[in-house]
């Protein structure tokens, strides 16, 4: 019998669903038990860095939800900086409609053509134009209209024995008020749904997005703060990392073996995660495959693979920082808690014994912000600073040392 082919499984990827999800059984828990709630009382924030893992738990989070007679709808916010009210309102009926089209709200009688009449019905559906018309029926601000057109979606689906609908939207820190433009699309969105589930409708929230999101939701409306369950993914625990690398290689087919020394180095490599995981494995795979028809005993190419993740992942991140920008960020990275938070005191601190043009406490706040807004730093709510790209400090690390070998 020929041998079935088995290529490479690992997927690094924005999005890309990985051979195998690993972990996150804490965080599938809690959906579960927001799921258990007849008032929707708290809805789902799912937020940590990029390449965490929140898109991929967004995904496995909707079957779960269907098995459970949810219904599911949502969207990628990534290009929608810009949303307005109206937007916002017609992104949620365009996502509703996919569930609610098939179903019959009335019957219209049409009379016979011919000389027998025949009575003939036409059904309205609940699709597009339905909830469109409902919605410009409807007198009032665009939330009046959308909390009308939800109300009577829910009358109509409720009959099918829907426990509810779950609204899920990845990369939602891309919504935002426009208070010059007067236009406030998240804060339309946090109202509507509040209000509605005051009134015992359960259609729930389920957003993804980077570790500003929260805060942004807070800043929109502080009752925000009550609304949500916060799930922070951060990276892999130990025996999680080493299934999300094991388990897709164990199958009597895979032409590859891991050793424990080469697991634990892609471990230790990858800092548990998740995106990183799926990028070395994927390179030690090919390399393990070639270098097996080689008659070579492999081993796993750190210093290839790192660099080349500095050029794949990093590179584009550093390109972003001005050069003083980057003497700031290169202060920081020598701070031992880089990978965790830092505070502006401490980066002042380190400046003054390291740099040799010191940074005032006030300039950093400043660069702090510019680096915030170019996505290379967040602010948490405690007014504290992390990196927003796992690992970089290392990779800065790293880039200065071959530097400064350079000159
Ligand atoms: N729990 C996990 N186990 C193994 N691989 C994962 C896991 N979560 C995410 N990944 C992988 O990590 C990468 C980033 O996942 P993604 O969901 O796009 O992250 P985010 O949305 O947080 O930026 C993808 O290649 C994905 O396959
Ligand atoms: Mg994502």
């Amino acid at each position: 019998m020929p041998e079935q082919e088995f290529s490479n499984p690992f997927r690094p990827g924005a999005g890309h669903m990985p051979p195998y999800l690993a972990g996150r059984e804490h965080e599938i828990m809690e959906f579960e038990q927001l799921l258990r709630q007849t008032t929707i009382l708290r809805n789902l924030v799912l937020t940590g860095l990029r390449g965490v893992g929140k898109t991929v738990l967004l995904e496995k989070l909707k079957p779960i939800a269907i098995r459970e007679q949810w219904c599911w709808v949502g969207a990628d916010l990534s290009e929608s900086t810009s949303v307005d009210d109206e937007t916002i309102a017609h992104r949620l009926l365009t996502d509703l409609s996919l569930v609610t089209s098939s179903l019959v709200v009335g019957r219209q009688e049409v009379s016979g053509i011919g000389f027998v009449p025949q009575r003939t019905f036409i059904d309205t559906k609940l699709n597009y134009e339905t909830l469109v018309a409902l919605f410009r029926q409807t007198p009032g601000l665009v939330a009046d209209k959308l909390k009308a057109v939800l109300e009577f979606v829910w009358l109509a689906l409720r009959r099918q024995n829907a426990k509810g609908i779950i609204f899920s939207y990845d990369e939602a820190q891309n919504l935002s008020n426009r208070p010059k433009k007067e236009q406030y699309p998240l804060s339309l969105l946090l109202d509507v749904f509040q209000s509605i589930q005051r009134k015992d409708i359960p259609f729930m929230l389920a957003l993804t997005g980077l570790p500003t999101l929260f805060p942004k939701l807070v800043e929109a409306r502080t009752f925000a703060e009550r609304m949500f369950r916060v799930v922070v993914l951060h990276r892999l625990s130990e025996p999680a990392a080493r299934d999300a690398i094991c388990k897709p290689i164990e199958n009597a087919n895979c032409p590859i073996k891991l050793y424990d020394e080469s697991v634990e180095l892609i471990i230790s490599d990858s800092g548990r995660y998740p995106y990183f995981i799926q990028f070395i494995c994927r390179d030690v795979f090919d390399t393990f495959l070639q270098k097996m028809d080689d008659g070579e005993k492999p081993s796993v190419p750190t210093d290839e693979i790192i660099r080349k993740l500095d050029a794949d992942f990093f590179a584009g991140r550093w390109a972003k920082a001005t050069d003083r920008q980057r003497d700031l960020l290169a202060v920081i990275a020598t701070l031992d808690n880089c990978d965790e938070e830092f505070t502006v005191q401490e980066v002042v601190e380190r400046s003054r014994e390291h740099s040799p043009k010191p940074f005032s406490s006030s300039h950093v706040n400043q660069m702090l912000l510019a680096l915030c807004n170019n996505g290379l730093i967040y602010k948490n709510r405690h007014g504290r600073y992390s990196f927003a790209v796992p690992l970089f400090g290392q990779f800065i690390l790293r880039h200065m040392r071959d530097a400064s070998q350079a000159d």
